[in-house]
């Protein structure tokens, strides 16, 4: 990222980044089943909903197939829909990027990168 800022640490960077997104009590922000709690607290804290997916147990991030099965059926669905996608590099291991931007481009979905694990790490 050409820009930062600051915070006090990476739960008060999760909860600030998901409140500058303008969600909507109810909404639903992916995120995978294995991580830190930081990550169900931004959303809960903005009154937001976790929707969990598993994890693929070769990277341990999030398993993309299983983010855009959920996007597509909450879509589908409408009434409380997806809006925020949430990958987390777990223990340095980058998640899928480019299929997720993917993903969150044709569905006009927003994106909350947790990096906290992955200072210094590079997505080639
Ligand atoms: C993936 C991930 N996200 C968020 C956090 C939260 O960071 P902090 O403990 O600084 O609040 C951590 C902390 O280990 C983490 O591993």
């Amino acid at each position: 990222m050409k820009q930062g800022v600051a915070m006090s640490n990476g739960t008060t960077a999760l909860h600030s980044a998901a409140a500058c997104l303008g969600l909507n009590p109810g909404d639903r922000i992916i995120m995978p089943a294995f991580t830190i709690i930081s990550c169900a607290l931004a959303a809960i804290y903005n009154g937001c909903i976790p929707l969990l997916v598993d994890c693929d147990p070769e990277p341990w991030c999030m398993d993309v197939e299983q983010v855009k099965i959920l996007v597509e059926k909450e879509t589908k669905n409408g009434s409380n829909p997806v809006r925020a996608i949430m990958p987390v590099h777990i223990y340095g291991h980058p998640v899928d990027m480019d299929s997720i931007r993917d993903l969150a481009d044709e569905y006009d979905r927003v994106i909350i990168e947790d990096a906290a694990e992955a200072h210094g790490a590079e997505y080639l």
